[in-house]
């Protein structure tokens, strides 16, 4: 069993089980009134009706949308009260569904518990290959035609739009780019050991070891599952390149999966393990960041919803703390996009919601104000970045440039590009390895390419 399955283990084997909802969709109620009145009464019983109707058109109009996510760290709350908000502007009601646990892991958890008992929210935060793997499921409902109206398809890259499309529908709509492979540094610890930020392992390890030596914990991470694999995923591409990446990590060719660079990248990974610290067991990712802020360790692996904790805590980049992409990957770019997709709800005045909620996460004053808040950049193209920091303008500028060069690849550690199976299997010899002192690299990419025919 898998960490991932272990998690879910309250819940039937197969992840996405068909358990069609009723489809939504009730005709309004409408009133009439009699005519052979007197006039006053007459009046007064249009007047009535008049405001009945109002009321009960205003009524209709007010929508209920069940939103699951897992936005729950300081930045990432902030993130989602943008969201609730917007949406409240637009007369309908948010009904808060957070799971928290950074990753996602406990959300998908909830949500096929919810979907198997025919009550799944109306919207929920998943991304990547389970959208379509929900879609399979039935159990997805279309957005298309907002999408059709607000101009989807020609502000978002294809490499996207592909990916919140069901049948050629918009069943999913996407809200951000988060890059992955960023290393984020306390600037102060930095100078204290007279270090530029590392840009190549070298560098990096020569770094760690004056840090160590200045008292600072070099790399402040949390024992969980997802973040050793995302760190693994970052080094990896440091190490092995974009080419390397794709055919292991998308192609899942299975030579080059337990071949001798993927050795390499397993023995650089481990190599970091004696400048992390013995307090990691079960630590969230926002508190490993949160040790980055205070000083007490100088470094993290980690995406930029990492700099929405920077920015909750008021630090400036630059100055308080740098971002750089991780040693050896600055030519490349990990993508994550988190989006949200539409299910087939109980409720009919939720359909109305959800499409409400589908224009509003593409529109461009939520794209703006969101990521702002979020630490990842607009998933819609065209904007204008004049609000956003250095950090997120370099983002932008290396996501067109990595798009140009063929450089720019999916984050298979936050559900980009492989099967749930796949991906929690691949967790789990990430995680033995950097746990276990026993096992060598060879052993867990022979592993890795076992991981990779999970069904
Ligand atoms: C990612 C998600 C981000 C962030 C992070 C930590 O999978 O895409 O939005 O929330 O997990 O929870």
């Amino acid at each position: 069993m898998t960490a991932r399955e272990s998690n879910q283990a309250h819940t039937p084997a197969s992840p996405y089980l068909t358990q069609p909802a009723d489809a939504a969709g009730s005709p309004r109620a409408r009133r009439a009134y009699t005519q052979d009145r007197p006039i006053g009464v007459r009046a007064i019983v249009v007047a009535a009706c008049a405001l009945a109707a109002f009321t009960a058109s205003t009524a209709a109009q007010a929508a209920e949308v069940e939103v699951l996510h897992y936005w729950t760290s300081g930045g990432e709350a902030k993130s989602a009260q943008v969201l609730k908000q917007m949406l409240e502007k637009k007369g309908d009601t948010w009904k808060d569904f957070a799971v928290a646990g950074g990753g996602g892991e406990n959300a998908m958890t909830a949500l096929k518990t919810r979907v198997i008992s025919g009550d799944p929210p109306a919207a929920a935060q998943i991304k990547g290959p389970a959208i379509q793997q929900w879609g399979d499921e039935g159990v997805l409902v279309s957005v298309d035609d907002v999408a059709r109206a607000d101009g989807w398809d020609k502000v978002l890259p294809t490499q996207i739009s592909s990916i919140m499309k069901y049948k050629g529908q918009y069943v999913a709509a996407p809200v951000n780019v988060h890059r992955v492979n960023w290393l984020w540094i306390n600037a102060d610890a930095l100078k204290k050991v007279n270090a530029q930020p590392p840009s190549t392992w070298d560098d990096f390890f020569k770094t760690a070891d004056a840090l160590q030596k200045a008292g600072i914990i070099p790399v402040a991470i949390g024992g969980q599952s997802w973040q050793e694999a995302e760190t693994f995923e970052t080094v990896a591409l440091g190490v092995g390149g974009a080419a390397f990446y794709k055919k292991a990590f998308v192609d899942l060719d299975e030579a080059t999966l337990k071949g001798p660079t993927m050795v390499k990248a397993l023995e650089t990974f481990k190599k970091i393990k004696p400048y992390t610290d013995k307090g990691q067991t079960g630590r969230d990712w926002n508190m490993a960041t949160g040790m980055v802020i205070s000083g007490k360790a100088a470094m993290q692996f980690m995406g930029d919803w990492a700099k929405g904790e920077f920015t909750v805590a008021n630090k400036t980049p630059g100055q308080d703390y740098l971002c750089v992409p991780g040693p050896g990957s600055q030519g490349a770019y990990t993508f994550n996009v988190d989006s949200f997709a539409f299910f087939k709800v109980k409720n009919p005045d939720s359909a109305k919601g959800q499409k409400d909620l589908a224009s509003l996460l593409m529109s461009p004053e939520f794209q703006e104000i969101f990521n702002l808040n979020k630490g990842s950049i607009p998933v819609r193209q065209g904007m204008d970045l004049a609000k956003f920091d250095d950090c997120a303008k370099k983002s932008a500028a290396d996501f067109h440039s990595a798009q140009t060069k063929g450089t720019l690849v999916p984050s298979w550690a936050h559900d980009m590009v492989i099967k749930p199976a796949v991906e929690g299997a691949f967790y789990d010899v990430i995680g033995e390895f950097w746990n276990n002192d026993g096992e060598t690299a060879q052993q867990a990419a022979n592993k890795l390419a076992a991981a990779s025919k999970t069904n």
